[in-house]
């Protein structure tokens, strides 16, 4: 009988990150500056990011080292089991298998501290003392409170308004690993401030979150922020997902025909993907999927420009698919994937062809997160779903065509305290968003003013 689970020794634990910029077959291009629209230098950041992660950020080494205090860290859950879905296979009556690496077993339910440990080290032993962030579900919040528990930093998250009423256990979470959580906009800020003073019931956003974020950290002493996604450290940490399947697919003499995640700001779509586009670039026949809300069409309708990565404008200008940075997602239950540009590393193989992607509605998702729970038993993130419903797509065009192929795809997330949304869903309250072309073209026109890249 096969098994359900292919574990992987924890002495088989990746002990180098993969970076994807050494592969590329074009070279990414760099962030600029806003002020003078050029190529921002390190320094530019220091006070935003620690020097080491900064040197993470532009590194272009293939291969890069899991510092030993940080895999001590992970190897509270990793590595994460690859598993084979069963009786989903069944349900649908598919040749087809499918895979799936279940990150939700972390700590956190997500797979979200894989970087915010990494990132908490590095700055614990840049000196730093406090970190700031944004979060929307609260998974990022969350896992980074997580992490600035196991390394002895304070940990302030900045909530978006409409997941901090929606969701309030992530926060007691929060609370659980020491961190500090309030809603965005908040009175906390200069910009949060004028923000409520325009719009007292303002839902807020993660571009917004990210501005009070970054506004908190360059404004107080030892401080620094961090980032849960976009950036290419970020993706660089989650890669241990796709190292992992890599050696677990391996280990039974298999390889996937499609890989598939879930696109928020990217990072657990690269991670899974990202070590497997490195065979593909290199002339292996694997076909990668991102998959996004239509409610936020980022990588399937926004245009590829410079923008902002945040509502304030206080990061520079990254090379992105961007809804514009005033964009404001309508409020599904998928707050992680309610962002309005996708990392620079993902719009780039998107952009050059390596990756397709597509996007489904709010309730075609949570058909198949229910479906998933039915069937499977566990109930996923609202974010997951999205891959849930691609991966169902797959199995089915599988059957249709006749073809044994084999799916995996990156469970990014638990559902358990998401509950409200599902709530929803079996109740009949939730209604698909689908966005205005009007509102492409204001995004097209904002983005316009920048450079190109
Ligand atoms: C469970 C889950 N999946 C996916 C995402 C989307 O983020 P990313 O695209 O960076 O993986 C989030 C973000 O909060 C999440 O919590």
């Amino acid at each position: 009988m096969p098994e359900n689970k292919i574990n992987l020794p924890e002495s088989e634990i990746p002990r180098q990150w993969y970076n994807i910029q050494a592969d590329m077959p074009n070279p990414m291009k760099p962030p600029l500056n806003p002020a003078t629209n050029q190529p921002i230098s390190p320094d530019d950041l220091a006070s935003v990011f620690p020097m080491n992660l900064i040197e993470q950020e532009v590194a272009t080494d293939r291969f890069i080292d899991i510092p030993e205090e940080v895999l001590d860290k992970l190897l509270l859950w990793r590595p994460t089991p690859l598993v084979r879905a069963f009786a989903l296979e069944r349900y649908l009556d598919t040749p087809a298998k499918i895979y799936y690496k279940d990150e939700s077993i972390s700590p956190a339910g997500s797979h979200k501290p894989n970087t915010a440990i990494a990132q908490a080290y590095y700055n614990k032993i840049f000196g730093i003392k406090r970190l700031t962030t944004e979060t929307g579900a609260g998974q990022w919040g969350s896992a980074l409170s997580l992490g600035c528990n196991l390394f002895g930093l304070e940990c302030k998250v900045y909530m978006v308004r409409v997941s901090y009423d929606q969701k309030p256990y992530r926060r007691i979470l929060m609370n659980m690993w020491g961190g500090n959580c309030v809603a965005s906009p908040s009175e906390e800020t200069s910009f949060g401030r004028k923000l409520l003073e325009d719009d007292p019931d303002c839902p807020g956003s993660l571009g917004i979150a990210i501005g009070e974020a970054v506004e908190d950290a360059v404004n107080s002493q030892d401080t620094r922020y961090t980032l849960g996604s976009v950036l290419n450290h970020v993706m660089l940490h989650q890669t241990i997902i796709g190292l992992e399947a890599q050696k677990q697919f391996d280990s039974i003499g298999e390889y996937p025909d499609v890989v598939i995640g879930c696109v928020g700001g990217g990072s657990n779509f690269a991670g899974i993907a990202f070590p497997f586009l490195r065979d593909k670039i290199h002339g292996k026949d694997v076909e990668v999927l991102a998959v996004e809300p239509k409610a936020c069409p980022t990588l399937t309708r926004a245009p590829f420009g410079y923008d902002f990565g945040d509502t304030a404008q206080t990061t520079p200008l990254l090379p992105m698919f961007s809804l514009g940075h005033n964009y404001m997602p309508p409020p599904i239950h998928a707050g992680g994937l309610r962002y309005h540009g996708a990392a620079p590393l993902v719009s780039k193989v998107v952009a050059d062809g390596l990756v397709q992607a597509k996007s489904y509605d709010q309730l075609q998702t949570y058909e198949s997160g229910v479906t998933w729970a039915r069937v499977q038993g566990m109930v996923v993130a609202p974010e997951t779903t999205h891959a849930v419903a691609a991966v169902i797509e797959e199995a089915k065009k599988a059957r249709e065509e006749g073809k044994e192929k084999n799916i995996l795809f990156n469970l990014s997330g638990h559902g358990l305290m998401d509950l409200s949304g599902y709530e929803a869903y079996l109740g009949g309250r939730l209604t698909d968003y689908s966005l205005p072309e009007e509102e492409i073209e204001k995004s097209l026109e904002l983005i316009s003013k920048y450079p190109k890249p």
